[in-house]
């Protein structure tokens, strides 16, 4: 897995320079899980994992919103910003790649987040990826990602990246439809989404 080790190496290196905007990702992320609790009923959700937590960004909401929360990255320096900036919150920080199935059991959270993390990804991760987050999780799945409105400045950014968020925008509804049978997108501003994903309950 070139790509994805070649990813990590990319992470550690701007780990410090993505923890400066660590406050205003706060901010944004502290809308986006207002918009959600608007949107679904999130009363029965205690246990959160969050997948490519970064620098703890959304980690910190959902842990200051009360939940027990859990966060996986595979970059040691994007963990070790995690750590410093969410001290005080009680976070779970793990290493943990996609690229293996991550180490929790099926059905153990009831809710599992993404947060532009998939675009990155090539299709065929990003597809096992959002298996897996339908396995750990028992109810919902969510991603904050990038929707189909494209602007100059991300369409720059994406293809200096060289990640697939090209492919992302054209598939990414389909590809969660052929893993959830309930997919609604909440609009959080111009160009990002919560794609909200459930299972169904048995
Ligand atoms: C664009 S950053 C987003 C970080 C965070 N979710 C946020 O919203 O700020 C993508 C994150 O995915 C992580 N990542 C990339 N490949 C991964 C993998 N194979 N397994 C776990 N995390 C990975 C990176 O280390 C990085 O922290």
């Amino acid at each position: 897995m070139k790509i994805i080790d070649k990813h990590t190496g990319l992470f550690d290196r701007i780990a410090k320079v993505y923890g400066w905007f660590f406050h205003r990702q706060q901010k944004g992320y502290e809308f986006a899980l207002k918009k959600l609790s608007e949107a679904e009923e999130l009363s029965s959700v205690t246990r959160v994992l969050d997948i490519g937590c970064g620098t703890g960004a959304l980690c910190s909401v959902f842990a200051k919103s009360g939940y027990q929360t859990f966060g996986v990255d595979s970059s040691h320096k994007m963990l070790e910003q995690a750590k410093s900036k969410t001290k005080g919150l009680n976070i779970d920080f793990q290493w943990a790649s996609i690229v293996n199935d991550l180490p929790f059991e099926n059905d153990s959270m009831d809710l599992v987040s993404a947060s532009f993390v998939a675009h990155g990804l090539p299709k065929e991760l990003r597809m096992k990826m959002l298996n897996d987050m339908n396995r750990i999780s028992n109810h919902f799945v969510i991603l904050i990602e990038f929707n189909q409105n494209r602007r100059w400045y991300i369409d720059m950014v994406e293809w200096a990246e060289h990640g697939d968020y090209f492919n992302f925008i054209k598939t990414i509804d389909i590809e969660l439809s052929t893993i959830f049978t309930s997919v609604k997108k909440v609009q959080i501003n111009d160009t990002s989404s919560i794609y909200v994903c459930k299972k169904d309950r048995h």
